[in-house]
C-alpha cells in the first residue's frame, strides 16, 4: 500500500490546502518527485471546488477532495467531515498554501504543531490580506515570505522559515509580488524539508 511504499522511500505522507491558484502546492507537489524529499503530497484538499491547484494535483495523480463551507451546520461540522476524509492518509503535516478559511481549534487541537501556513510578508509584520502594498505604503526597503505553524489566529503562530526580498523604488504591489511568490516557492518546500527530514 502507499504507506509503505513511501516509508520504504523514507517519505512522510502530506497534505496540501488550498483555495485557489495553487501555485505553492505546484512547488511542493513538484519538489516532492526528487527522490531525497522527505515527502509526498497524499492528497490536497480545498474549500473551492473551482480551485485551479485541484486540476494540477489531479494531473500528477493525487487525490483531491473539496467540500463547501455552505453545506455544514458549523465551522466544527465542517473540520470533523474533513479530518474523516484525512483520516486514512495517515498525514505528517498539513501544508496551508493559498487556503483561506481561518482553521479552528478542532483542527488544530487533531494536529498539534503539524500544521503550517506561508504568508507573504515578513511576520510579525503584515499579517492578514494586501501585504505587498501595505510593505510598500509602509515604505519599507524589503518584504519577504514566512512559513510559520498554525494556531486559531490569522498569519500568528512560530515561525519556522523566512525568506526577505529587496524592495527597489521602482516595485509596486504586482512587481513586488512576483518577487516575493518565486521566494515562496522555495521557501515552502525548504521549510518541510527542514522539519520533516531527520
Ligand atoms: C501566496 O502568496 C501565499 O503566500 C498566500 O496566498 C498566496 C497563494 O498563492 N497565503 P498560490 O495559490 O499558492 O498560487
Amino acid at each position: 500500500n502507499l504507506l509503505e511504499d513511501l516509508i520504504s522511500m523514507n517519505k512522510k505522507p502530506i497534505g496540501v490546502f488550498i483555495s485557489g491558484r495553487g501555485s505553492n502546492l505546484e512547488s511542493i507537489i513538484n519538489a516532492c518527485k526528487d527522490e531525497n524529499f522527505p515527502a509526498k503530497v497524499v492528497c490536497v484538499f480545498s474549500d473551492n471546488a473551482n480551485a485551479a491547484g485541484l486540476q494540477f494535483a489531479s494531473k500528477n495523480n493525487i487525490d483531491t477532495h473539496t467540500l463547501d463551507l455552505n453545506n455544514f451546520e458549523s465551522k466544527g461540522h465542517y473540520e470533523e467531515e474533513i479530518l474523516k476524509l484525512l483520516k486514512p492518509y495517515n498525514i505528517e503535516l498539513i501544508c496551508l498554501a493559498g487556503y483561506m478559511k481561518i482553521i479552528t481549534d478542532k483542527l488544530i487541537n487533531s494536529f498539534p504543531n503539524r500544521i503550517i501556513n506561508i504568508h507573504p510578508s515578513l511576520l510579525p509584520k503584515f499579517k492578514g490580506l494586501n501585504t505587498h502594498q501595505r510593505a510598500l505604503d509602509a515604505q519599507e526597503v524589503e518584504s519577504g515570505c514566512s512559513v510559520h505553524y498554525v494556531n486559531s489566529k490569522v498569519d500568528d503562530g512560530k515561525i519556522i522559515m523566512q525568506t526577505s526580498v529587496a524592495i527597489e523604488k521602482t516595485d509596486n504591489a504586482d512587481t513586488l509580488s512576483k518577487k516575493v511568490l518565486k521566494a515562496e516557492h522555495e521557501l515552502y518546500p525548504a521549510s518541510i524539508i527542514k522539519l520533516l527530514r531527520k
